[in-house]
């Protein structure tokens, strides 16, 4: 570590004080290059998610970590260059419906997206679904599609911020995931990597996602915000419920089903998903120029949903990578499931609560997910609800179909679906989207988790 000796920064942190820029570039370089071992950058975690770092520490961190590997330089594509990222929930389908209204506008969007684990989805999953598509792009194909396309999704690089890769590792092992800068440094540094010139985040909140609750959620969506603005990104946040699962479908190729009905107006789409689906474009089509209020960019992004072109923007990317684009329009060309069956209600009476993590759990179960980077999935498993809070059922109706590959397996995820229902009185339900973070502002640091230790500047825990 040039200069600066491991345990210092240890002790500094432990004892509460603030790092210089200097110290915390030469910690996240002593990573990168594996100079700093294992228990030593553990240690540094745990004192950083105990006691908080500030938003000078957190921005210094994301610049360190962005700069520890490669960064795509965009700059060759015409136009203001839009990212979109999710902190990922049961359900959540929007970057297949999101991206396609953007290109459908002409705002060009390269995003890189990660697969998903444990309970919560994945976009790559998702579109490997789709027969032939391939993610694995260089960073080169990838910026031509945009060019011809006007959109690319794309596996994560390896080699954008590296440093992230292996302190997320150690947090993952450590119990120092839940530690709101770590995560916004995180999230911000492969996004800044990615070269966009502005980035709409879906910071989802509730029992489906990773942010409990929607202080959290909010707290999380300020910090990224607040760094966006120092580092020259344009970053907006919307924060999003997350109890239960966005949509019908859980499940990769049902949920490219159910993002493919919503851009062909094929069936009965789920309103809160057009809803959020419809919100996010709108946002990304304000950061990119092809709207100045929020009401003409709702309608353009409805125009281009309701007219088709966002469809066609769909297939045309699927095309790009190898995909079959006809899936839009044939969603039965997508893998389909051997073996289902149906979850029951107990007893009549209203849907209150459909609980979003259980519900990630059961299509994990049924192979939807992974409980381990690398494990295989079967691309056809997943949930299918039937049944929505606020929706009356009679004693023996269906709720939900589990489905998948092996009808022992199916039995048994219909059985813990039914107690993901609650029936009784459901909760007044507030709309999909509970606010927007869009400006940094000091409020970002005066929230009510924030702690003063030692004099020190406010922190963020
Ligand atoms: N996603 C990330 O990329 N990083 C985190 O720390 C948490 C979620």
């Amino acid at each position: 570590m040039s200069g600066v000796h491991p345990l210092e920064i240890i002790a500094a942190k432990r004892d509460g004080r603030e790092h210089t820029e200097g110290q915390i570039r030469a910690l996240v370089s002593a990573v990168a290059d594996g100079s700093m071992p294992d228990y030593q950058v553990a240690a540094w975690l745990m004192a950083a998610r105990i006691r908080g770092l500030t938003h000078a520490e957190t921005l210094a961190l994301t610049l360190a970590m962005r700069d520890s590997g490669a960064r795509l330089d965009l700059r060759a594509l015409p136009g203001v260059k839009v990212d979109k990222h999710s902190t990922g929930g049961v359900g959540d389908k929007t970057t297949l419906v999101v991206v396609p209204i953007l290109a459908a506008a002409g705002v060009p969007v390269l995003k890189m997206s990660g697969r998903g684990l444990g309970h919560t989805g994945g976009t790559l999953d998702k579109l490997e679904a789709v027969p032939g598509l391939r993610t694995d792009l260089t960073s080169d194909a990838a910026i031509d599609q945009v060019r011809r396309v006007g959109a690319a999704i794309v596996g994560q690089s390896a080699e954008l911020a590296p440093a992230d890769g292996r302190l997320y590792a150690l947090r993952d092992v450590t119990a120092t995931v839940d530690s709101t800068p770590l995560i916004a440094a995180s999230i911000m540094s492969k996004k800044l990597a990615a070269g966009a010139d502005a980035l709409v985040l879906d910071v989802k909140a509730g029992r489906g996602a990773f942010m409990p609750d929607e202080p959290s959620a909010r707290r999380l969506a300020r910090a990224m915000v607040a760094i966006g603005a120092s580092a020259g990104m344009r970053v907006a946040a919307a924060v999003t419920a997350m109890e239960e699962p966005l949509g019908r479908a859980v499940g990769n190729a049902l949920e490219v089903a159910e993002a493919c009905a919503v851009l062909t107006g094929a069936g009965d789409a789920d309103d809160r998903l057009v809803d959020l689906c419809v919100r996010l474009a709108a946002e990304g089509l304000r950061l990119g120029g092809a709207a100045t209020t929020e009401a003409a960019a709702m309608a353009l992004a409805r125009r281009l949903l309701e007219g088709g072109q966002a469809a066609e923007r769909l297939m045309a990317l699927l095309a790009a990578q190898g995909g079959d684009s006809h899936v839009v329009e044939r969603p039965d060309l997508l893998p389909r499931a051997l073996e289902r069956a149906t979850a029951r209600a107990a007893s009549a009476g209203v849907v209150a609560r459909v609980d979003a993590r259980e519900v990630g759990r059961v299509a994990g179960l049924l192979g939807a997910g992974r409980a381990r980077m690398g494990d295989a999935i079967d691309p056809a498993a997943g949930v299918l609800l039937l049944r929505r809070a606020g929706d009356a059922v009679a004693r023996g109706e269906p709720l939900a179909e589990a489905l998948g590959g092996s009808a022992e397996r199916v039995r048994e995820a219909a059985l813990r679906l039914r107690s993901a229902y609650a029936l009784g009185e459901p909760a007044p339900r507030r709309g999909i989207v509970l606010g927007w973070v869009r400006r940094a502002g000091r409020r970002a640091y005066t929230t009510a988790r924030v702690a003063r230790v030692d004099g020190a500047g406010a922190r963020m825990l």
